[in-house]
């Protein structure tokens, strides 16, 4: 018996994240608010080296991480290097990178302003906007995008800032709103991404899925959502509308959550795909912004539960 004990329990269900949990819930979002960073500066971390963290760097990483779900690494190397975003990742347990047709070929994207060659149709290879979204919600649940490194290599000349707020609170805000929205949310058949056709046939079929998620084995929450109003189709169902439009205008509105940041060569952004979108910006030919991009079906490990 005592070897028994000695096991991991499983993991107890219904976490937080269950509508029907209230007293999880309630002691979750207590300490959410309690513990979400002020301001940018506090999820900032200096760090000598982005492929060789010290102990402590790593360490206030995780801490902002497992507080916010997002970090901001800010290192003095500026060296185009696809190494930094990749060995940092690999510290916190991220390996499983996805591959796309617009990736490179190691699976790390060289996001910048494109002409040609089929990546200037997709919008974050121009220098337009990009409304809020959390990354691949086109996927199939099979290449869930759990967490994501963009390190600047070459900022704008202008704009080109990213916001990012914590889904985690986003669901919280709607949650506390009223928790049939984000029952409405949780819905398999919520969100529709159409099948994307070229001149060819279908380069992506169609994917529907949840807007929010919970991971059956970790009881990690995951945000599928886009603000684009064109290519989506919303469930016909009057509480998935409701809370489409709780989400539009929140994230539409001033949210004392969100954080603004123009990351700026050397720095990055470590975090497990929260929302976040994009200014429009301009280039100096000469020195065009690039960022690069890793994804991953791994979620940050923290060391923590
Ligand atoms: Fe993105």
């Amino acid at each position: 018996m005592a070897a028994a004990r000695a096991q991991a329990p499983p993991r107890r269900l219904p976490g937080p994240f269950d509508p029907d949990a209230e007293t999880a819930y309630r002691g979750w979002r207590e300490r959410k608010l309690r513990e979400a960073p002020a301001d940018l500066d506090a999820l900032r971390v200096r760090v000598r080296d982005p492929r060789a963290l010290t102990g402590a760097e790593h360490a206030a990483l995780a801490e902002c991480v497992r507080r916010a779900n997002m970090a901001l690494y800010d290192s003095p190397i500026v060296a185009a290097d696809k190494d930094l975003p990749r060995l940092l990742a690999r510290q916190f347990g991220l390996s499983r990178l996805d591959r796309n047709w617009l990736a490179d070929d190691d699976g790390i994207s060289s996001v910048a302003v494109a002409e040609g060659g089929g990546r200037g149709d997709y919008i974050p290879y121009t220098d337009k906007p990009i409304r809020w979204h959390t990354d691949g919600y086109y996927n199939p649940p099979a290449r869930r995008i759990r967490a994501m490194v963009l390190h600047c290599v070459r900022s704008a000349a202008a704009g080109g800032e990213n916001a990012l707020l914590d889904h985690e609170i986003a669901y919280l805000l709607m949650r506390d709103e009223d928790p049939a929205l984000v029952r409405a949310l949780m819905q398999p058949d919520a969100m529709t991404i159409p099948a994307r056709t070229d001149d060819v046939g279908v380069v992506r079929p169609a994917e529907t899925g949840p807007v929010f998620h919970v991971d059956a084995q970790s009881g990690a929450l995951h945000m599928r959502y886009t603000a684009r109003t064109r290519s989506i189709e919303w469930k016909d169902d009057p509480a998935v509308r409701a809370a489409a439009a709780f989400l539009e205008r929140l994230l539409a509105g001033p949210s004392t959550h969100a954080h603004r940041v123009t990351l700026r060569p050397g720095m990055g952004l470590l975090c497990n795909n929260v929302l976040h979108e994009r200014t429009a910006f301009a280039d100096d030919p000469a020195r065009p912004r690039l960022i690069y991009r890793a994804r991953y079906y791994d979620r940050i490990a923290t060391g923590s539960a």
